[in-house]
């Protein structure tokens, strides 16, 4: 049986108006700030962010701490905070539920850090489409200069902070940090070589901190508690903390639950989301937004040695190992922003595959070739899988395709389309085989299963 957490990032949700100061303020907000820049060494705040074990929330899973500690500013090196408010991932909508019911500690989140690496000038990065969060941020960045908590003299300290929104266009691949960064200077949204890192070379030529706006919307509890006790709350090594999982798709109550890191997608689909919509069996689930290859309950993990990272977890369904950056890896998925999608025995695993990849091919940003052709080759078998024009040799096609995407490009766009690929045709390569033969059945049993979720939400 799940014990149910304590709220700490998601606590302000429920109050009346949580998006202004007053309502903020009374519940809390800008009182560890106020702490942090008036009492606390930059030096020792890093610290508490290392060891919390903060492992970055936009998807990548790399702790924040350590990112902290690549900074190395040269003489005349002005230093940026950026936040990756870009969450197109399909499947994933907790960033906006932060911009829009807690703006202020993002905010709060945002002066602390820039206290800590030592930054005058933060971006918050945010997508296109989330106009509405873009308003919230800019009334509660106006509302946070008034009150003296940003601008020349925060808190009445001599470090100056500014914030300041910048809106995407809508593209997917402005998430990828290094696009992102182009973007933000007014250039096109393509991802940039590796080395040098943001941290050595990011906006303006700049060392640059690219954090995700949970990861930095976190920074205000880690040094309320202490970066050990709240890295404590995980229910695993070396992954700390609590953070808000999503839940879209075939469950009784989709929606954002916050729960400490370590769950298992059982609990989160039963114990949390109200278990399957209609009580019909799970079929699959894509763990943590799109780019993350599928779970299948039947499958058991297969761990044979004491030394692999999921010994204790051996020969139980891939859906009951705890929900982290490194289990899930070890598993041969990722956690990515911890948003799954749940499907039913309903959906067409053909289908769902080329509804994916029709994204992918949408969004690639043509820059390197096996990712603008691949995904459009990809696109063009599963449209004949679907449309009964396959051959059984397509299934084959699909992964060699995948398999020639992944790895051989400037950014992880086509990792992020190619694993997930791979990973359908893995598990229900039957279902893909079949498809060749007799295409999809007028995706009948695809459009059942969205009239019941349509019929659910009337
Ligand atoms: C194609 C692509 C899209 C991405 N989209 C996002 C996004 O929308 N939001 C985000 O925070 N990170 C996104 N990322 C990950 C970022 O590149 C980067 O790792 C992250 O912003 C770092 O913050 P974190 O360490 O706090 O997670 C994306 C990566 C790729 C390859």
């Amino acid at each position: 049986m799940t014990r149910f957490f304590e709220p700490l990032l998601t606590s302000r949700y429920g109050i009346h108006e949580s998006w202004k100061l007053a309502n903020a303020e009374k519940a809390g907000a800008y009182r560890v700030a106020r702490e942090a820049l008036t009492a606390r060494k930059p030096a020792e705040l890093k610290e508490e962010v290392k060891k919390a074990n903060l492992r970055g929330r936009g998807g990548a899973g790399f702790p924040a701490g350590v990112k902290w500690g690549f900074l190395n500013p040269q003489e005349g090196d002005q230093v940026y905070l950026v936040i990756n408010a870009d969450e197109s991932e399909p499947g994933t909508f907790k960033d906006r539920s932060i911009m829009d019911l807690d703006p202020h500690r993002l905010l709060e989140g945002a002066i602390i850090s820039c206290f800590a690496i030592d930054a005058h000038v933060a971006y918050i990065y945010v997508r296109g489409e989330l106009a509405f969060s873009a308003a919230r941020l800019e009334a509660a960045i106006a509302e946070a200069k008034q009150a003296g908590y940003l601008g020349q003299r925060p808190f009445g300290i001599e470090h100056p902070i500014d914030i300041h929104v910048h809106l995407g266009a809508g593209a997917y691949i402005c998430g990828e940090e290094t696009a992102l960064l182009n973007s933000l200077e007014g250039r096109r949204g393509e991802p940039r070589l590796k080395p040098p890192f943001p941290a050595v070379k990011g906006v303006f030529g700049m060392p640059t901190i690219v954090n995700n706006v949970e990861s930095i919307a976190s920074v205000p509890d880690i040094i309320e508690m202490g970066g050990d006790a709240w890295a404590s709350l995980s229910r695993l090594p070396g992954d700390g903390g609590v953070r808000i999982y999503g839940v879209s798709g075939h469950v009784k109550n989709p929606g954002l639950y916050e729960a400490p890191v370590g769950i298992t997608m059982r609990e989160l689909i039963e114990d949390y989301a109200g278990g399957m919509l209609r009580d019909r069996p799970l079929k699959a689930v894509i763990p943590g937004g799109s780019s993350t290859p599928l779970l299948d309950p039947r499958r058991k993990v297969h761990a044979p040695n004491p030394d692999h990272p999921l010994h204790q977890w051996d020969g139980m369904s891939e859906i009951d190992v705890p929900m982290g950056v490194d289990t899930y890896r070890a598993l041969g998925t990722m956690l990515g922003t911890c948003c799954a999608i749940v499907m039913d025995d309903t959906v067409s695993m053909v289908e769902a595959c080329r509804n994916l990849m029709r994204f992918y091919k949408h969004e690639s940003c043509g820059q390197c070739t096996p990712c603008r052709e691949g995904c459009g080759w990809l696109v063009d078998v599963l449209d004949n899988l679907c449309a009964g024009r396959g051959k059984h040799e397509d299934v084959d096609l699909l992964v060699n395709i995948a398999n020639n995407m992944m790895g051989n490009t400037i950014c992880a766009f086509a990792d992020g389309t190619a694993m997930p690929m791979l990973g359908m045709v893995q598990k229900f390569r039957e279902e893909f085989m079949d498809a060749a033969l007799n295409g999809i059945p007028d995706s009948v049993r695809h459009d059942e299963s969205v009239r019941s979720l349509v019929e659910v939400q009337a």
